[in-house]
């Protein structure tokens, strides 16, 4: 079990520093909500703070500190509070499902002096975060991609997490009018528009440094190319659900859509001898009808 002490007072509402084996942890923490009515020193009382974590060796941050307990289940003595007060902990869980994707999940919980609080952070939760590591999809594979998505010169291609922008490039290559490539790392941005350039599609691609989770214009789209994990697949999926329009096709390199079946999966043996799969979506009528009841 970690220990929540008390530090100081003097400058802060109250700040809390980790102890026993949790050493090095100070926690700016726990913004008092409420005034307290005036209360005698030795009426504070001690609390407990439990943690339910996804995984045992998530990494676990209390206001911004890393824990350094391990389980799935963690105890924190909190130190003697006002129980006539509100205060709270912003709580972070980091933990990685394979060895190319990491989850972050945030929860705030709010308790006064004394109480036992418990954080379930073993939740899904829709503003969870995803980084997935960079991997190509090699260049065959990727026109078996294109082909499966039938691409037209009416199509607009978004492609979450593009890396060096090969797909949307080849997309653009084989007709489409325009293409959309987002990234999370500021390489990959670089990288894709040199590789624009040199395909001299800067007029038709635009290459976006960002959170592919916080795109707001997916209702431009009219093909979405992915090569990111399952468990990102998931995270986007309510968001491709509601933003894409009807008629719009998904197509993912490998990874699925949890229990949104697709139309269509190709295996193919790709030129490096490996064996691929690809998938095929296409949003429709009930899966919007679905978005809206969510
Ligand atoms: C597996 S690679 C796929 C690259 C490219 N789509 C391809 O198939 O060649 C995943 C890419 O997504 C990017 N990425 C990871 N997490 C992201 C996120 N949350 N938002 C946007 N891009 C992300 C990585 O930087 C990487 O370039």
């Amino acid at each position: 079990m970690g220990c929540l002490a008390m530090r100081s007072l003097s400058r802060l509402p109250f700040a809390l520093l980790l102890g026993l084996s949790l050493v090095g942890f100070t926690a700016h923490a726990a913004k008092a909500r409420a005034q307290a009515v005036p209360q005698e020193k030795d009426a504070k009382k001690k609390g407990k703070l439990k943690v339910a974590v996804p995984a045992d060796d998530a990494v676990l941050r209390i206001e911004g500190k890393d824990t350094k307990a391990s389980g799935k289940e963690r105890t924190f003595d909190v130190p003697a509070l006002d129980p006539a007060k509100k205060y709270e902990y912003k709580l972070t869980v980091e933990w990685r499902p394979n060895n190319y994707t990491i989850l972050t999940r945030n929860k705030t919980v709010v308790f006064a002096g004394g109480e036992e609080v418990t954080a379930d952070l073993t939740i899904e939760d829709p503003a969870d975060k995803a980084v997935i590591r960079y991997v190509p999809t090699p260049d065959d594979i990727t026109a078996k991609m294109i082909e499966l998505a039938k691409i037209t010169p009416n199509d607009i291609v978004f492609e979450p997490g593009c890396g060096d922008s090969r797909i949307v490039i080849a997309a653009v290559k084989a007709g489409a009018k325009k293409g959309v490539g987002i990234d999370l790392e500021a390489e990959r941005i670089t990288e894709s528009k040199a590789n624009i350039k040199a395909a001299k599609l800067d007029d038709k691609i635009e290459a976006r440094l960002g959170d592919a989770l916080d795109i707001k214009d997916f209702d431009q789209a009219t093909v979405v190319f992915l090569y990111m994990g399952n468990e990102f697949n998931l995270l986007i999926r309510p968001t491709l659900w509601k933003q894409l329009k009807v008629g719009t096709r998904i197509v993912s390199h490998r990874f699925v859509m949890g229990d949104w079946k697709p139309d269509a999966t190709k295996a193919i043996k790709g030129e490096d001898g490996e064996e691929y799969e690809i998938h095929l979506w296409t949003i429709t009528d009930e899966v919007k009808k679905k978005a809206e009841k969510k």
